[in-house]
C-alpha cells in the first residue's frame, strides 16, 4: 500500500451546507434523548460539546476495522491507521491555517498543551529567574496553575491584567505591565466563565512590538469562530478536541517552527527519538519530538472527522445563529426578577453566567435539571474571576450551533419555576 498522507491535499469542498438547525440536530443522536422524562436541553457546551454521528462512527470504525499502532509497523493495518492519523493532522493544519503540519502537535487537550509549554520553556531557559509572564484575571486555571508550578522552580513572576465590571480586559493596564522583564504573554481568547471575546490580535501585536511571544488559549473559541493562526500571528495556540465536537483526550498545540525547534522534548519514550544509546540520544523532528508514546489514535482520527464535518458549514452562519441565541436568552433572562448576568462585555461568545438573588447556583442547576435542562454551576475552574466579582459560584448556560430558540424558552420557563419554588 502506498502511503500518501505526506502529500495528501486535504481540500474540503467549499460549498457550504444550508444552515437548518433542525437538520443539524439530526446529526447529533444524543439530542434526541430524554432526561428526567423531558427532552434534553443541552446548554453545557462550554464544558464539552456533543458529537455528531460521523465522529462516533469514525471511532467505532477505527476499532472495528482499522486498529493498529501508528508510525511503527509496515503491515497493512498499521499503514491504514498511520494514514488516517496523519490525515487528521493535515485537516487540523488547514482548519487553523498553520504554515505546516509539523507545527501541529497532538496533545491530550488544552491543559496538556499549556503544561507542555510551561515545562519545556523553563527547561529551555526561555524563562529565567527574574522574568515575568503576563496572564489575565479571566484565565482558566489551566492557564494559571502550570505557570505557578513553573514559578516554584524558577523565580518567575506572574503579572495579571485586571478586568472591568463588564468583564473586559483593561488594555491600558496590559500595556503598562509590559517591561523589559516580560518574556511571555499567555491569554485566553474567549472566557469560559464570562463569555468575553478578547481583542487577541491587538494583544499579540502589542506584545510583538516589544519582541514578546504570545500563547493563545483557544479552548472556547475554536468551535465558534474561524481561527487563522497566521493571520493572528500568535506564536502558540492551544485547544481541545472535545469542545470542537470531537472526542475527549485529544487536543492541539500549534506553535511556530522557530519556537518549537528551540524547545526540548516534553516527555521521553517511543516515537520521539532518532537514535538511542546509553551514551547519547537524539530526538526526532517536529512534530514527533513532542509526541512520545502511543498517542490517542482514535481520538486524533475522530477530531479530524469533526473538523471535516464542521468544514461543511460557513462559520458566519454558526456565529450568527449562536449570537441570535445569546441575544434572545439575554433579553429573556434580564426580565427575570433578581437575576444578574456576570460578564457583559461588548463582544461576547454564546456563554451566559448568572446568579439569582437568594438562590444558590447549585440549586438553580439541580432544579432545572429536573426539566431536562443541563447547565454548569460552580466556579468554572476560574476562581480568580469569582473573587473579582465577590462570588463563589455562578450558573452558566452555554450554547452551540445545534441549540434552538425553543430550548431557550424551556430554559427560561425552568428558571421561573426555580424562582417560584423559592418564593413559596
Ligand atoms: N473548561 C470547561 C468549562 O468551562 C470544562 O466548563
Amino acid at each position: 500500500m502506498e502511503l500518501t498522507y505526506e502529500h495528501t491535499a486535504v481540500t474540503e469542498e467549499k460549498r457550504f451546507r444550508e444552515f437548518d438547525v433542525e437538520k443539524i440536530r439530526e446529526d447529533f443522536p444524543i439530542l434526541k434523548r430524554m432526561v428526567n422524562d423531558k427532552p434534553l436541553v443541552y446548554f453545557d457546551n462550554a464544558a464539552t460539546t456533543q458529537k455528531p454521528n460521523v465522529v462516533i462512527d469514525s471511532i467505532t470504525n477505527y476499532y472495528t476495522y482499522e486498529n493498529a499502532n501508528i508510525h511503527r509497523g509496515l503491515h497493512f493495518l498499521s499503514e491504514v491507521a498511520t494514514e488516517l492519523y496523519e490525515t487528521a493532522r493535515l485537516k487540523i493544519k488547514e482548519f487553523i491555517n498553520a504554515m505546516s503540519a509539523s507545527e501541529v502537535i497532538l496533545t491530550k487537550g488544552t491543559t496538556e498543551g499549556i503544561n507542555l509549554l510551561a515545562n519545556t520553556m523553563c527547561r529551555a531557559d526561555m524563562l529565567k529567574d527574574g522574568d515575568e509572564i503576563i496572564v489575565s484575571q479571566m484565565e482558566h486555571h489551566a492557564n494559571i496553575v502550570p505557570w505557578q508550578l513553573l514559578c516554584e522552580r524558577k523565580k518567575v513572576k506572574l503579572r495579571v491584567i485586571p478586568i472591568s465590571d463588564e468583564g473586559e480586559l483593561d488594555m491600558e493596564a496590559y500595556k503598562n505591565l509590559i517591561n523589559e522583564k516580560t518574556k511571555l504573554v499567555s491569554i485566553v481568547h474567549t472566557s469560559n466563565a464570562l463569555g468575553t471575546i478578547n481583542p487577541v490580535k491587538e494583544i499579540i501585536d502589542i506584545a510583538h512590538s516589544a519582541g514578546i511571544p504570545v500563547i493563545i488559549d483557544g479552548a472556547q473559541a475554536v468551535a465558534h469562530q474561524k481561527i487563522d493562526v497566521q493571520e493572528l500571528d500568535c506564536d502558540f495556540f492551544v485547544f481541545s478536541g472535545h469542545k470542537l465536537f470531537g472526542p475527549t483526550g485529544i487536543g492541539v498545540l500549534y506553535g511556530k517552527t522557530e519556537y518549537l525547534d528551540k524547545l526540548p522534548p516534553y516527555q521521553g519514550g517511543g516515537d520521539m527519538i532518532r537514535t538511542v544509546t546509553f551514551e547519547k540520544t537524539t530526538f526526532d523532528d517536529l512534530p514527533n519530538k513532542f509526541e512520545a508514546g502511543t498517542p490517542n489514535i482514535a481520538g486524533g482520527i475522530g477530531l479530524g472527522v469533526a473538523i471535516k464535518y464542521l468544514n461543511t458549514f460557513n462559520f458566519a452562519d454558526i456565529s450568527s445563529h449562536e449570537h441570535m441565541l445569546l441575544e434572545y436568552a439575554t433579553e429573556k433572562m434580564l426580565e427575570i426578577p433578581g437575576l444578574r448576568i456576570i460578564g457583559n462585555a461588548a463582544i461576547k461568545s454564546s456563554v451566559i453566567s448568572f446568579i439569582i438573588d437568594g438562590i444558590h447556583p447549585y440549586d438553580i442547576g439541580t432544579i432545572i435539571d429536573t426539566d431536562g435542562v443541563a447547565i454548569r454551576t460552580g466556579h468554572h475552574c476560574t476562581q480568580p474571576i469569582m473573587q473579582r466579582y465577590n462570588l463563589t459560584a455562578t450558573a452558566r448556560a452555554s450554547f452551540a450551533f445545534y441549540n434552538t430558540k425553543d430550548e431557550v424558552d424551556i430554559f427560561i420557563k425552568a428558571l421561573y419555576k426555580v424562582i417560584k419554588m423559592f418564593s413559596s
